[in-house]
């Protein structure tokens, strides 16, 4: 049986992985600038990772949601005290684009509407709703197609309200930096002004926290810094450092019943013990202040990088704008230097997602080889 070849891939086989490090089958090590795509949030194969996840697995691995999970409180409880939102209800699943996808329901069920806000150059997933409010014609098939989404210029707040005054829309979904999209952030004022204009309407306001949340920026959630209550917030990726996970965390305004969400998978006892041990070590090693002292770090150095047009993103979330595209250099970074780093639908934007353990020898290791091919 052949593979459904859907990824261009790299000619490179990890087969191994520790901290920072990613290695292939011939011991050749590489630096993980990428994270796996901001998955990778504690470093590859922590041991109390490790340990918590191979303890569980000689416990229970899986049962359905039909019986008492002591797990999933126990994570609720633990996610409520390092994110600060303590008030919150917490819904699991496996993925971002699932954990988006409940959360659009769950506004429109909420609100009895089915029309939404999203924003140009936005990447919310490639399930049904998902995909739908995301802003790629390209991976939205006809099927998808068939949601009311309307999309507004991230930061224009005068086209939101207009939208918003047909009183007709469940949602505005919004990632605080763009991932996908190229690390673009607006300013407090807008995303305030989301705020208050959702509640003024009637609509709930959908933060997507997939990549940037759990400790990546520097804060635990992004829209922290721009002092927002958001009604329900999706998180994914850094969630389970690999292990698949994911979840929404929905404003105590918005009651459940049963039934209203499901999953087999979502919040098994696997996942929950990944996801408590990450929290563990982004508690006890202090992640959040190392994403952000390193950022400071990476900025400094990144003011001399020739060729260099801008420095984006904030936290471990970071983009380098050249003005030519970067995907020779990134291939050179990968094959000569053996630096992973990624993309982003701005052909000319080098993405720096690393695991959150990052160390400044580790992105001196990066500078130098910057240097030499620029
Ligand atoms: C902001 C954002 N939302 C949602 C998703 C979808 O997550 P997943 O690939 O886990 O479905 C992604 C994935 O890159 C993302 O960056």
């Amino acid at each position: 049986m052949s593979l459904f070849e859907v990824y261009p891939l790299f000619d490179i086989t990890p087969v191994k992985a520790k901290d920072v490090f990613v290695y292939d089958e011939k011991g050749t090590k590489f630096l993980d600038l990428y994270g796996g795509h901001a998955v990778i949030s504690i470093g590859h194969s922590h041991p109390h990772y490790v340990k918590s996840l191979t303890s569980q697995l000689q416990q229970i691995g899986f049962y359905s949601n039909s019986i008492q999970n002591p797990l999933q409180v126990k994570l609720a409880n633990k996610l409520a005290g390092l994110s600060k939102c303590e008030d919150y209800q917490l819904f699991l699943c496996n993925s971002g684009a699932e954990a988006n996808e409940n959360a659009l329901k769950l506004a429109s069920f909420q609100t009895g509407r089915k029309k939404v806000i999203a924003f140009k150059n936005s990447f919310h997933g490639r399930t049904s709703a998902a995909v739908a409010v995301t802003d790629n014609p390209k991976i939205v098939a006809p099927i998808n197609a068939q949601q009311e989404v309307e999309y507004i210029e991230l930061g224009d707040l005068i086209s939101v309200e207009k939208a918003l005054q047909k009183n007709d829309v469940c949602a505005v979904i919004v990632e605080c930096i763009q991932g996908v999209g190229g690390l673009d952030e607006s300013t407090t004022g807008f995303y305030q002004g989301l705020e208050i204009l959702t509640k003024k309407y009637g609509a709930l306001l959908i933060i997507d926290e997939v990549q940037s949340g759990f400790g990546r920026t520097g804060d635990f959630f992004a829209f922290q810094k721009h002092g927002i209550e958001p009604d329900i917030i999706s998180m994914a990726k850094g969630m389970g450092n690999g292990f698949p996970i994911g979840g929404i965390l929905i404003h105590p305004s918005i009651k459940a019943s049963y039934g209203l969400l499901g999953t087999t998978f979502g919040g098994n006892h696997l996942a929950c013990a990944a996801s408590l041990s990450v929290l563990e070590v982004i508690e006890n090693e202090s992640l959040m202040s190392n994403a952000a002292k390193m950022a400071t770090y990476f900025i400094e150095k990144a003011k001399s990088i020739p060729k260099l047009k801008t420095i984006k993103g904030r936290g471990l979330m970071l983009g380098l704008e050249f003005d030519f595209p970067v995907s020779e250099l990134r291939k050179t970074l990968i094959y000569k230097h053996h630096i992973f780093t990624g993309s982003a639908s701005n052909s000319n934007l080098l993405r720096i997602l690393p695991p959150l353990t990052i160390q400044k020898q580790h992105l001196d290791i990066f500078f130098e080889a910057l240097y030499s091919e620029l």
